[in-house]
C-alpha cells in the first residue's frame, strides 16, 4: 500500500508549550478544502467502513489514541495515531475502519475536497469490484 504514508512531524518546544505543523509541497501534495474532526467517540464502536474514489486525506490525532485499519482488498495495515506529531497521508482508494483506543480521543482530517456522498463507497463488496475495475494488479 504505497499510497499511505506515516510522517513524524517536528516538535517545536517552548516554555509556553509545543507546536507541530505540516505543509503542502513538503508533507502533503494537495490543497486542503475541508477540515473535519471526530470526537466524543464511542469506544465500543468502530467507524469508517468506507473508501473514497477520489478524496485524499491527511489525518492526525491531537489528543488520545486512534487505531486506523486500511485495506486495499488484499492487504490490511494497522496504524496507531497516538501522538500529535504523527500524521497519516492517505491517497484515494483505500477502505478504512477506525476505533478510539482512549477516552476523549479526537481524530482530525484535512481533505482534498468538500463533502460529497458520491465520492464514498460504503459497501465492501462494491469496493472490491471498484478496485478490480480501477487498479491494475498490485498497484493500489
Ligand atoms: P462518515 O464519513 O460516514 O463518518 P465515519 O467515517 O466516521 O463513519 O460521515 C458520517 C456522517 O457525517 C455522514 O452522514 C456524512 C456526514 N458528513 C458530512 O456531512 N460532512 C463531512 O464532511 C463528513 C466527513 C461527513
Amino acid at each position: 500500500m504505497k499510497d499511505i504514508k506515516e510522517i513524524d512531524l517536528k516538535k517545536i518546544k517552548s516554555p509556553g508549550g509545543s507546536l507541530s505543523f505540516f505543509e503542502k509541497g513538503k508533507d502533503i501534495d494537495f490543497d486542503i478544502k475541508r477540515v473535519y474532526y471526530i470526537y466524543e467517540f464511542c469506544q465500543e464502536n468502530r467507524r469508517g467502513f468506507h473508501a473514497h474514489k477520489d478524496l485524499k486525506q491527511v489525518m492526525w490525532c491531537p489528543h488520545g489514541a486512534i487505531e486506523i485499519d486500511f485495506t486495499d482488498g488484499k492487504e490490511t495495515i494497522k496504524y496507531i495515531l497516538n501522538d500529535p506529531t504523527k500524521i497519516i497521508v492517505v491517497n484515494k482508494g483505500y477502505w478504512r475502519e477506525f476505533v478510539s483506543l482512549k477516552e476523549n480521543s479526537i481524530l482530525c482530517v484535512g481533505a482534498s475536497d468538500v463533502y460529497s456522498e458520491d465520492d464514498y463507497i460504503r459497501d465492501y463488496n462494491k469496493y472490491l469490484e471498484w478496485v478490480e475495475e480501477n487498479y491494475e494488479k498490485d498497484t493500489v
